[in-house]
């Protein structure tokens, strides 16, 4: 069976994030189905605030190229997305506009039509992010054009929700996670 490649980033740099926690399980729960892993940091992608301006000026940094080729490579993409005021974070906003502006040949957006995502959250408070996830998917999938599976995770009391070895406490959501990545996996076998 052909192996896909799945690339695996969080929507945070902070030190200590739940969803850099989080992206990490989902990397070590996606190399036991037996596909191609990469997990990268957005912290090794600096990119300035999007401005048209500077876009028209100077083009994409070398990041936004470099963050398109890494999506390029692979055929899915997990994303554990953080929630700022009931949206995603400006980091990961900031990075998904400028991969939509890198023009090349093809439509701009064909990077993100051309492979599935698959979006978790997590967050202290109460409602685990699910406010970030619903922004995510409707930039993902009407900003962009991209395809994200119906399954997705929230992590609430994100604090809590890690034991020592940083594995999800709660069994069922375990399995929810584990359910959410066969999928993408399956998915993304289709999408090679
Ligand atoms: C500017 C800002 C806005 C936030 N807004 C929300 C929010 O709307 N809902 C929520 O559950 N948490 C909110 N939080 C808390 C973050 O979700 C929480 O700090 C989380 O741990 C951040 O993700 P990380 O641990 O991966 O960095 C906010 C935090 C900041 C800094």
């Amino acid at each position: 069976m052909p192996t896909p490649k799945i690339l695996v980033m969080s929507g945070s740099i902070r030190i200590g994030s739940y969803n850099s926690k989080l992206a990490a399980l989902a990397a070590k729960e996606l190399a036991l189905l037996d596909v191609g892993v990469t997990r990268i940091s957005l912290q090794d992608y600096p990119l300035p605030i999007y401005d048209s301006d500077l876009d028209a000026r100077s083009g994409p940094p070398a990041n936004a190229f470099k963050l398109k080729q890494m999506m390029q490579a692979h055929h899915g993409v997990f994303i554990a997305s953080p929630e700022y005021n009931a949206s995603i974070t400006p980091l990961l906003k900031n990075a998904i506009d400028w991969i939509s502006q890198v023009r090349e040949r093809t439509d701009t957006n064909a990077v993100y039509k051309g492979r599935v995502f698959a979006i978790s959250t997590a967050s202290s408070g109460s409602e685990g992010g699910l406010r970030s996830a619903m922004a995510l998917r409707q930039i993902l999938e009407l900003g962009c054009g991209a395809l994200v599976i119906p399954e997705q995770v929230s992590i609430p009391l994100a604090d809590e929700a890690f034991d020592e070895r940083d594995s999800l406490s709660d069994l069922a959501t375990a399995n929810l996670l584990r359910r959410q990545l066969m999928r993408l996996v399956d998915i993304s076998r289709l999408m090679m």
